[in-house]
């Protein structure tokens, strides 16, 4: 008999882990049951290639009822729990004193063990108001990081001030066997606040689950050893959660620091070590929303003023107090190891699939979705054709799966318009939570597996539209060549009338 997740002995074990097969292989076990279904429509391959032609070669302006399997992004797309829906129910609504937001509010103590809570109606919301309270538009204001996220620099940029990012160089590897990948490089932390001065640091930030470069976690060793750099010099260490309960699986299974511990021992150590907290509840609150939470009432009175003027009131921050009834419900599952597992466990099986057929992926596997390495899987097309967009073309028009270019396309430029190449090029898989089955991603994979046989047929794209900030999301392409055409007949040749 075989078990292909043992308990490591850093867990405490759990239903699904000590499940073991008699005859079958092991493969991940959903601990859930649907009960609301969505109905799918595969279109024939010439109908996709002509969506993602309309939709600019950019899987972003594609419409959902062109796409098969949406794995796009897990930002508010997450199955929500029967007991979310219920909490919904009771939504109380009212402009001022909502009794919604204060089971929010308690619902993040308990998970942080903090005590302030700003509302903010999305993860970039509160990035907005975080910018707008501790970037100052000097010249030297910077914002050091372990990685970006496209919005959090975005933001930053906006409002004038600079980003570092100092993850560990096993970060930047697209395979390496380092359980932390996420972890910033303490050293370079050291050296930059040196060069740049404290005075000049808006914040330290770090993301869990680190969204560009894989999803790959942090470490909690790292949250304690940043917490202590930043108070001995007197630097405000602010934590992106929005991919925390991924990263909390992998402390829990990889962490000798986390080893036996309850998953919210865990998370209020984390709520100590950091002076700020934000996070798009979109992912972590398996529903809308995000916010802002803190100990200390400087920083909240500093950041407060900005939810009326930008948000809404300091009670929904431009939340429905029916996602926040959600989120609150949403928040306390997060602490349940069993629900927390799912992701990180399906995009493993995605992976080893992806593996064993020589196709070449981010490893160690992390959170989110899976991560294909575009500059490995077409080495034929530089960086300036945006290897990762074009795959995502390519996947779209060969499986209906619609994926994220984590690349070249999702950078800025450089002020002087030159391109800033990415130091990946990753097509992201995403794999929203408890929505997709093992026999979707079985599908992918025999997808890409063909595509990985036919990439020399994939060519590049080019802007014809190029909005100057956050260009990814709205811009247009087109293919360099006719390789969409010629994709297309290879399909056709090799399977036939199938869809
Ligand atoms: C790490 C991280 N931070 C911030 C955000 C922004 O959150 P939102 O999409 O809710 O604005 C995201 C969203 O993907 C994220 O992954």
């Amino acid at each position: 008999m075989t078990c292909l997740y043992s308990p490591s002995q850093n867990q405490r074990g759990s239903t699904m882990q000590s499940i073991r097969y008699f005859s079958s292989d092991p493969v991940p076990l959903e601990m859930h049951k649907a009960r609301t279904v969505q109905k799918l429509n595969l279109a024939p391959i010439e109908d996709r290639k002509a969506a993602i032609e309309g939709a600019g070669g950019n899987t972003f302006l594609l419409r959902n009822k062109d796409i098969f399997l949406d794995m796009l992004s897990d930002s508010g797309v997450n199955a929500m729990s029967d007991l979310q829906v219920a909490a919904m129910a009771r939504a109380d609504d009212s402009y001022a004193g909502s009794e919604s937001f204060f089971r929010m509010a308690e619902a993040v103590e308990n998970m942080f063990g903090t005590r302030y809570l700003l509302p903010a109606h999305q993860g970039r919301a509160a990035e907005h108001i975080l910018a707008q309270a501790f970037v100052k538009p000097k010249p030297d204001s910077t914002a050091i990081m372990n990685y970006h996220f496209t919005t959090t620099k975005a933001l930053i940029t906006f409002l004038g001030g600079k980003v570092e990012e100092i993850v560990i160089p096993e970060g930047l590897k697209v395979n390496s066997d380092h359980p932390f990948k996420g972890d910033m490089d303490l050293e370079k932390l050291a050296e930059l606040t040196a060069e740049i001065g404290p005075e000049n640091i808006s914040f330290v930030r770090i993301e869990a689950g680190t969204n560009l470069i894989g999803g790959q976690p942090v470490s909690l060793g790292c949250l304690r050893a940043v917490s202590e750099f930043c108070h001995n010099h007197g630097l405000l260490f602010v934590f992106d959660a929005s991919l925390l309960s991924d990263n909390l699986y992998f402390m829990a299974v990889r962490d000798p620091l986390c080893a036996g511990r309850e998953l919210v021992d865990i998370t209020q150590e984390i709520g100590q070590l950091a002076d700020i907290i934000y996070f798009s509840a979109r992912k972590l609150g398996c529903a809308r929303g995000g916010a802002i939470t803190t100990n200390r009432f400087d920083l909240y009175d500093q950041m407060r003023e900005f939810v009326p003027l930008f948000e809404g009131f300091l009670t929904y921050g431009g939340m429905s107090v029916r996602e926040i009834e959600a989120i609150a419900v949403g928040l306390n599952e997060a602490l349940d190891f069993e629900v927390i597992n799912q992701t990180p466990i399906f995009v493993a099986e995605f992976s080893r699939q992806l593996q064993a057929r020589g196709i070449p992926v981010v490893t160690p596997p992390g959170g989110l979705g899976l991560h294909l390495d575009a500059k490995a899987f077409l080495p034929h097309l530089s960086q300036d054709r945006y290897p990762a967009g074009a795959l995502a073309a390519a996947v779209f028009v060969a499986a209906g799966a619609r994926g994220m270019e984590r690349g070249t396309m999702s950078e800025q430029r450089e002020p002087d318009g030159s391109e800033r190449f990415a130091e990946m090029e990753l097509l992201r898989l995403a794999i929203p939570k408890r929505v997709y089955t093992l026999s979707h991603i079985t599908y992918v994979v025999d997808r890409l597996a063909w595509l990985w046989e036919n990439r020399d047929l994939v060519g590049g794209l080019r802007y014809v539209e190029e909005p100057e900030v956050l260009r990814f999301f709205f811009g247009r392409l087109e293919s360099d060549s006719d390789w969409m055409d010629r994709l297309v007949a290879a399909f056709r040749r090799d399977f036939g009338g199938s869809l």
